[in-house]
């Protein structure tokens, strides 16, 4: 016999055992059965055997190639298993790389500082339109119609007329305080609201003036509301805002939809001065009578506050222009 079987058997498997990658797997699968592997050889060979050598060679043949082709099988598997291997493939249970997708603007986290901290004290968020109604935005608040704020160069008049008021415009608010008048014609008191959003005054764009800032509203209107009951609620909101050992003042002041009416200023040590942050009072009866409550039945506080301001104040923005630009080197810090 001219091949000895179960030496070349034996041989096989001592060498499978030291592959450790595909490439020697496939080396030795070339070896054994490639086309000039030993296999083939022995095929190969047939033509030269005597008779009675060829089946015994073939069954030789035929038994090394399934042997072999079974031990090249096992070994891919145990290669895939084996923890070299799995580096190159994919590990499906990695947690996924953190891919940074930005975050809030600064104005909308301070937004949703002032309104959690309402939403604390028992306040409702409600939203009102931007485009409003000169009745909304002035008369119904007692603002009269000889006010300097209703002036076309104070206020962005719309060109589209007003559908219940025909021969005004509409207009896009110039503050968030109609938002009041709003919510006092679809509830009945008890109520307390808070309304953030955009307000608009055609002012000359500088670091303190824009012509699109964010004003929040404030409106608790109820029986026997008092004057004390305002101090007290915006005393503990801005302890809350900006820390407990704030200095703050009630200033009078004038608005003609609130009587008495007062300023809040907050004293700002590294600049030695005071800074006004908010308006408020408690509601004019002539308001209550616009949205047609009735007369002498209830009282009510309200504030509004420059949204842009009190972020400024909180973290030292000296330029209000920067909320709008949109630079990233300024948003990163917030
Ligand atoms: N609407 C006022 C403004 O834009 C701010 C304001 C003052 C709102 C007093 C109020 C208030 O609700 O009571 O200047």
């Amino acid at each position: 016999m001219r091949w000895d079987f179960p030496s070349v058997h034996k041989t096989a498997e001592e060498e499978s055992k030291s592959i450790a990658d595909d490439k020697a797997l496939e080396a030795f699968r070339v070896k054994y059965l490639g086309k000039k592997g030993v296999v083939a050889d022995m095929y190969a060979s047939f033509p030269t055997l005597a008779p009675d050598e060829k089946a015994a060679v073939g069954k030789g043949a035929n038994d090394l190639k399934n042997f072999l082709t079974q031990l090249i099988e096992e070994k891919k598997q145990s290669l895939l298993s084996q923890p070299s291997a799995k580096k190159n493939a994919i590990d499906v249970t990695i947690p996924g790389a953190a891919h940074p997708v930005g975050h809030k603007h600064i104005l909308t986290q301070t937004v949703n500082e002032i309104t959690a901290i309402f939403e604390q004290l028992g306040f409702v968020i409600h939203e009102s339109p931007e485009i409003e109604s000169e009745f909304n935005n002035f008369t119904a608040l007692n603002i009269p119609v000889d006010h300097p704020s209703r002036d076309a160069f104070d206020t962005f008049y719309l060109d589209t007329p007003d559908p219940s008021n025909k021969g005004r415009k509409l207009l896009l608010r110039s503050h968030t305080s109609p938002g009041q008048i709003r919510i006092m014609k679809d509830f009945k008191p008890p109520m307390a609201v808070v309304i953030p959003g955009r307000v608009y005054r055609p002012d000359a764009v500088d670091a303190s003036h824009s012509y699109m800032f964010h004003q929040l509203e404030g409106l608790l209107v109820d029986e026997n509301v008092k004057f004390s009951d305002l101090k007290g609620l915006l005393t503990v909101f801005c302890q809350k805002f900006f820390g407990k050992d704030i200095k703050m003042r009630f200033r009078p002041h004038f608005f003609p939809f609130t009587e008495p009416s007062a300023e809040v200023d907050i004293y700002w040590k590294n600049r030695n001065a005071w800074l006004e942050i908010l308006g408020c009072g408690m509601v004019n009866p002539k308001v209550f009578e616009a949205v047609g409550y009735p007369k002498n039945k209830y009282t009510g506080l309200a504030f509004g506050l420059g949204v842009e301001r009190m972020a400024m104040l909180k973290y030292g923005i000296n330029d209000i222009r920067l909320f709008y630009e949109n630079d990233v080197r300024f948003l990163k810090q917030f």
